[in-house]
């Protein structure tokens, strides 16, 4: 088995950008920053330009296209409605179409842009000054800040927030988005920083227990965070920069952790994990649905309604008598939305159980009557002091109820594309033959119910 220092060595050359990807990455950044600066000037619009993120910390991952530049400007009522109107954009993006460079724009809070330029994407997010002890106006305004309280602290560290942030990719946990609801740039620094290295915060998060994790860098937080994972955000103490990580990801990150400390292996930082053949997988019946992929829709917004669907349809087919063993969600390739569900059968015996009141309830006499005459149900019977009857269950396939689910999820574009989408039921793993070829190796792998890493 390769010992710790072997397998971080051998994976901190894979997260080490080179000298001229640093180069590279760093020139684009200030010829952006000058050509926005030169724009905001002449719509006489007066900014701070700066560097944020990963590229600002030195801590992007070898192979990133992303550069997110922050315009800061004065706290005031005209900047302020300028930056929440979107009209400051507007103008800005207009300004910039006049030299030729491409840009989209995007809605978070409140709109930004993100500019196609040299092969890179450079997020171009306005926000207002915002002093340390003051409070934030609009979301984006602690960035500087963040970037202001790493800098110097952070430092020597670099290495080991990307081991981090690449091993948490590979486990599914990067990324404070709703599709993920893990851990964000940001996150993986400040956990860096308190425990002081990549190996350090692996051992710490191996003793994790959610909802009794609260970090804190500087002021202790009155307020008290109800949350899996607290890391109260130095620059906020009113805020945990963990609020994000949903109790999945902190546990896969903890399971990782404890697996990674037991067997130490590159598989926890490289993508070469071979997809399942059908003769790997056992035969547990799994539904699966999928639809086309609605574009033009924001990533968080898709993934909004797929996790509402995926819990109303659990909902749906437990009550109806199934039992759900896991539903995985996904978007491969923002391709198609599909939703995958385990059950123990996925077809139910022709009657049921059906409970009724106890004998000497007013209720009782009511459920007499209405089944005493209904041809096609057994009973009434006693049965410790209640009523019971033997019925006909109304619904007895697993995509009955699936679909039935689906249609009592309140309106949204992702129902919709999931309605006119396809539904299949896989009893053989072999019929994944019958999906896109696109969802087959998802299809396995989830069927597996095993975390690809846990080899
Ligand atoms: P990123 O998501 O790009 O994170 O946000 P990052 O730290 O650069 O990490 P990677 O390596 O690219 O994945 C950039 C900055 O924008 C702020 C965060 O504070 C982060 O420092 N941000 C991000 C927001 O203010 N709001 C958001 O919704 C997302
Ligand atoms: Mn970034």
């Amino acid at each position: 088995m390769p010992n710790i220092e072997d397998v971080i060595k051998e994976a901190l050359r894979i997260v080490t950008p080179s000298q001229d990807e640093v180069k590279a990455i760093n020139s684009i950044a200030l010829e952006i920053m000058h050509i926005l600066e030169r724009k905001l000037r002449e719509l006489g619009l007066e900014a701070e330009v700066t560097l944020q993120g990963s590229i600002a910390h030195g801590t992007w991952l070898p192979g990133d296209r992303d550069i997110d530049v922050f315009l800061v400007f004065p706290r005031n009522d005209k900047y302020i409605n300028l930056v929440k109107s979107g009209e400051l954009v507007r103008d800005l993006a207009a300004a910039i179409s006049e030299i030729g460079i491409s840009w989209v724009m995007n809605y978070a809070q409140h709109p930004y842009l993100t500019l196609t330029y040299n092969g890179f994407n450079i997020d171009v997010v306005p926000c207002i000054k915002m002093r340390p002890g003051e409070k934030p106006i609009t979301a984006a305004d602690r960035t500087p800040l963040h970037t202001l309280y790493l800098r110097g602290r952070l430092s020597g560290l670099e290495g080991d927030v990307r081991l981090l942030k690449l091993m948490m990719k590979r486990i599914n946990v990067y990324g404070a988005e709703i599709k993920v609801q893990g851990f964000s740039g940001y996150l993986t620094e400040l956990i860096t920083l308190a425990y002081g290295g990549f190996v350090n915060t692996i051992k710490a998060a191996s003793r994790w227990i959610p909802f009794k994790v609260k970090i804190t860098l500087e002021v202790p937080s009155k307020v008290n965070f109800n949350a899996p994972l607290v890391v109260i955000d130095p620059v906020d103490p009113g805020r945990n920069a963990a609020a994000a990580v949903s109790l999945d990801s902190m546990a896969t990150f903890i399971a990782a952790s404890r697996r990674f400390l037991r067997k130490p292996s590159m598989t926890f930082f490289t993508n070469n994990t071979k997809p399942l053949s059908a003769l790997q997988v056992r035969n547990i019946p799994t539904l699966i649905i999928y639809g086309e992929y609605p574009k033009d829709y924001v990533e968080d917004i898709v993934w909004g309604q797929l996790r509402r669907i995926a819990s109303t349809i659990w909902n749906t087919v437990s009550s109806s008598g199934f039992k759900p063993i896991d539903i995985g969600l996904y978007t491969p390739q923002d391709n198609y939305i599909v939703v995958m569900l385990t059950v123990e059968e996925p077809e139910l015996p022709e009657y049921e159980v059906h409970m009724g009141p106890l004998v000497w309830t007013d209720e009782a006499e009511a459920f007499i009557e209405k089944y005493i005459n209904a041809s096609n149900v057994v009973g009434p019977f006693i049965r410790d002091g209640r009523w019971f009857v033997i019925r006909p269950r109304g619904i007895r396939s697993i995509k009955e109820a699936v679909v039935k689910g689906l249609k009592a999820v309140r309106g949204g574009v992702v129902k919709d594309s999931l309605l006119k989408g396809q539904v299949i039921l896989i009893n053989d793993a072999a019929q994944v033959n019958e999906l896109p070829v696109e969802l087959r190796d998802i299809a396995l792998a989830f069927m597996s119910k095993r975390p690809h890493w846990l080899t």
